[in-house]
Parts: C-alpha cells; sequence; structure tokens
C-alpha cells in the first residue's frame, strides 16, 4: 500500500495514493461533480499501474471505487464516468455499469465521438486498427450517473447555437442555443509526440470535462473530484471554470505533470 501525500496547488487538492484508500477518507456528501475516466483494463502502458487484471477482478476493484464514490457525492450530484472497451472486449463497459446499477441511475448516456466521417470527408483522429473483423473504435461512453435520476441538468449551457437562425423566432425559442444531445464530438488536439501528450498515454481533452461541468451546472466554487487523475486535465478544466478540484492518482510522475499544467492554467499559460 502506498502511503498518500497530498498538496494544495491554488484552491485545488492534488494526492499522490491510491484512490480506494483516499476515498475512503474523504467526508461523506462533500462532492458536487466527479468526472473521471479509470483504466480500461486494456493492457494500456502506464508508468506503474499495470493495466491487465483478471475480469472479475478489475470489476470488483471499480465497483469498490464507485461505492466509495456514491458515499462522498452529494444527493444532487453527478457522477460522469468515461470508460470504453476494445473490439476483443466489447462487454466491459456494460459489464460495469450492470454492477453499477445497484448504486446509481443511469440518467444519461453520452457517447463521446473521437473521430467521425461525414460523406468523404473525416474530421478527429482516430487510433487506426489493422483488422479483418473489426472497425475502427472512434467512440467511447460517457455515463452520467446520479443518486436519483433526477438532478436537474443545463441542456443549453453545455448546448450549441442553431445551425439556421430562422428556427429561434420560428419556434420562440429565448435563445441561440440548443441541446446538443447525446452524441458529443470532442475530437483531441492534434499532437506529435509523447512529451507534448503530457507523458501520458491515456488523456481526455480538457472540453470533455468542461462539457460534464456545464452538463451539471457546476457553479464557480463547487467541487469537483477525479479520483484517477493522470496528468491533471479534470483539474485543469476545474481551474478554467473556477470550481474547486481535488485530483488523486497513484503515480508520482503523472502528479508532476498534473502539478505542472494546474499550475499553468492558474497562470493563464496556453497548453497548445
Ligand atoms: C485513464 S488514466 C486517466 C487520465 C486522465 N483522464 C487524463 O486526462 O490525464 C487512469 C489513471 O489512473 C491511475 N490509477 C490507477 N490505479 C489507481 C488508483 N488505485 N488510485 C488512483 N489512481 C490510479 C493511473 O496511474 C492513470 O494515470
Amino acid at each position: 500500500m502506498i502511503r498518500s501525500r497530498r498538496e494544495k496547488l491554488g484552491v485545488h487538492t492534488l494526492i499522490r495514493g491510491d484512490c480506494t484508500t483516499v476515498l475512503r477518507r474523504m467526508p461523506s456528501q462533500s462532492v458536487d461533480v466527479v468526472v473521471t475516466s479509470p483504466p480500461y483494463n486494456l493492457g494500456v502502458p502506464y508508468r506503474t499501474y499495470q493495466d491487465r487484471l483478471p475480469e472479475d477482478a478489475y470489476l470488483d476493484w471499480l465497483e469498490d471505487v464507485c461505492t466509495s464514490l456514491c458515499r462522498v457525492m452529494k444527493d444532487d450530484g453527478s457522477f460522469f464516468l468515461n470508460i470504453a472497451g476494445s473490439s476483443s472486449q466489447p462487454w466491459m463497459p456494460f459489464e460495469l455499469m450492470t454492477r453499477l446499477r445497484k448504486l446509481f441511475v443511469l440518467q444519461n448516456h453520452i457517447t463521446w465521438i473521437k473521430s467521425i466521417s461525414v460523406g468523404e470527408i473525416t474530421y478527429g483522429h482516430f487510433k487506426p486498427l489493422n483488422s479483418a473483423r473489426f472497425v475502427n473504435r472512434n467512440h467511447e461512453h460517457v455515463f452520467h450517473l446520479t443518486k436519483t435520476g433526477n438532478v436537474p441538468v443545463q441542456r443549453l449551457d453545455a448546448g450549441v447555437p442553431f445551425t439556421d437562425k430562422s428556427n429561434i423566432v420560428r419556434r420562440q425559442h429565448i435563445t441561440d442555443r440548443r441541446c446538443r444531445g447525446d452524441t458529443w464530438f470532442i475530437p483531441y488536439e492534434t499532437v506529435r509526440s509523447r512529451k507534448e501528450k503530457f507523458s501520458h498515454p491515456g488523456t481526455f481533452p480538457v472540453a470533455l470535462p468542461e462539457a460534464c461541468i456545464r452538463l451539471h451546472g457546476l457553479r464557480p466554487g463547487g467541487v469537483l473530484l477525479d479520483p484517477f487523475m493522470g496528468s491533471g486535465t479534470t483539474l485543469v478544466a476545474a481551474e478554467r471554470m473556477g470550481c474547486v478540484g481535488i485530483g488523486i492518482d497513484t503515480d508520482t510522475s503523472y502528479v508532476n505533470v498534473a502539478r505542472k499544467r494546474v499550475r499553468a492554467a492558474i497562470d493563464h499559460e496556453d497548453e497548445d
């Protein structure tokens, strides 16, 4: 078991430690929103974490983490769980969700599209798959879990402008925004080297936690937790949106990267 180490950076808290232990020590009902992406058990080469557990052990572990998350979340909180399967393990996210039914209501199921082809034109980036059986996987899941299934969401704040502006008057909308629905096209920023990828093999773009924060309507000062912080993307979003971030990761070097990124966000330095 690793000893945890916590540090304050502005209003945020970065913790180097095992989230199963750290979460057990956190007060109940202290978190407004959780946005996280746990390891997917697909053999991703993290620096220290071994991403290849027997399936039942993996599911038991994540169920245990999610039980703690349910306890630390407020009753009107939101848990945005980003996860993906692979072509050879397509059921994994659904197996996990079946287990989580006893803890949460699946309030919204969002599909995060990383790359899409419309007609002959492709938008976004994808990891090419060389296979005679499978098509490329260009999407991941974002499961929006709540305790009651009845947490109001800010559809317009998280929404998009109308393409056809005549709809605004014709349909008596009060603002040039509509709900963007349950398919979110959020491409990765273009990166060419591992260094540019913050030395982490599995990050999500800052725009993803930002969209979750908007959809929940988390106000400045609200508490946002990422128990699998990695390179600190969720905390960067927290800083940009005036929220109080708490991030946990077992790996010292990822916490170091997160610290740098959160520091740069506090100093308004551009990442790109
Ligand atoms: C998919 S990555 C998260 C990436 C993050 N969303 C980002 O944008 O950088 C999962 C992270 O979980 C961390 N991790 C694995 N086991 C952990 C545990 N028991 N407690 C906390 N973090 C853990 C890994 O070190 C890895 O950085």
